[in-house]
């Protein structure tokens, strides 16, 4: 057989969505109604919207997928864990240096107080699991909503690439960015996926997370997320992604008029 993995996986997948519509005595009309469903999905992604990958991701289908990814890579218990990569990653965020801020902030905007509230330092290092040594010029790729629950691509009102950066790690290994710190928002719920989870009385809201890509060369790609943990809705994610490691505390920031909150963070990478 010219594909071996395909061969193990159709006869599974079929069998489980066989017993799923006896089990549940599936009609043609469901049948209908959610192949239609999957195709309004398809129709309005586009580079700004995945609503396919949404849906999945409401059942925790993304979720799982990671979990299982990193159980089979995982070369070290150390290792940070990882977590889903979401709708609104955005490749060539910029490159920016130690110390740059990735916030643009424009005292018009309806956010600007929550801004300040929120403003935080962030830092840390990037060390190897293996032998817990840092790692220079690993790659921090950082993005997280505005304080207005939208990420740039979502809202006009932000200019491009706000909120995105790319931070390369010292001789020490130690990344460090002036950000916000993240706050709860509903994941867009005015399509398929949200009409899902209103029918379901399930409510649309994420934690306020920071996403990060953490990349050096020899180490396994890191795609995470943190948790703030002053959030209400850390225990009851709609996309089923905290894992308690990646909860994380900001400590107030003395003496630095650029922020009141700091955050320190270390990700330990898995070798290849
Ligand atoms: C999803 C993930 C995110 O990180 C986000 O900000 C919104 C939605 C998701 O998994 O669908
Ligand atoms: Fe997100």
């Amino acid at each position: 057989n010219a594909h071996p993995r395909l061969a193990q996986v159709m006869p599974s997948l079929v069998r489980h969505l066989h017993d799923f519509a006896r089990e549940v005595n599936l009609t043609v009309a469901e049948w209908t109604a959610a192949v239609d469903m999957i195709n309004e999905c398809g129709k309005m992604s586009d580079d700004r919207r995945n609503e396919t990958q949404l849906l999945c991701d409401i059942i925790g289908l993304e979720s799982l997928v990671d979990e299982i990814t990193s159980k089979m890579l995982a070369t070290s218990m150390s290792e940070t864990p990882s977590a889903i990569l979401g709708p609104f990653y955005r490749q060539d965020a910029p490159l920016l240096s130690n110390g740059d801020s990735i916030v643009n902030l424009s005292p018009s905007v309806s956010w600007y107080e929550q801004a300040i509230a929120d403003s935080a330092f962030l830092t840390g290092r990037v060390v190897s699991g293996r032998s817990g040594m840092p790692i220079k010029g690993a790659v921090v790729d950082v993005w997280h909503t505005a304080p207005n629950g939208l990420y740039e691509q979502q809202d006009e009102s932000q200019p491009d690439m706000n909120m995105r950066g790319r931070f390369a790690t010292d001789a020490d290994g130690r990344y460090s960015l002036y950000a916000l710190r993240p706050v709860a928002y509903p994941i867009p719920d005015d399509g398929p996926a949200g009409r899902l989870l209103a029918m379901l009385d399930r409510h649309p809201y994420r934690p306020g997370h920071i996403h990060f890509i953490v990349s050096a060369s020899g180490f396994r790609t890191l795609t995470t997320q943190v948790f703030d943990d002053r959030d209400e809705y850390i225990t009851n994610d709609s996309v089923f992604a905290v894992k308690d490691e990646l909860v994380v505390k900001f400590k107030p920031r003395d003496g630095d008029s650029k922020a009141l909150w700091t955050l320190e963070y270390d990700f330990v990478l898995g070798s290849q």
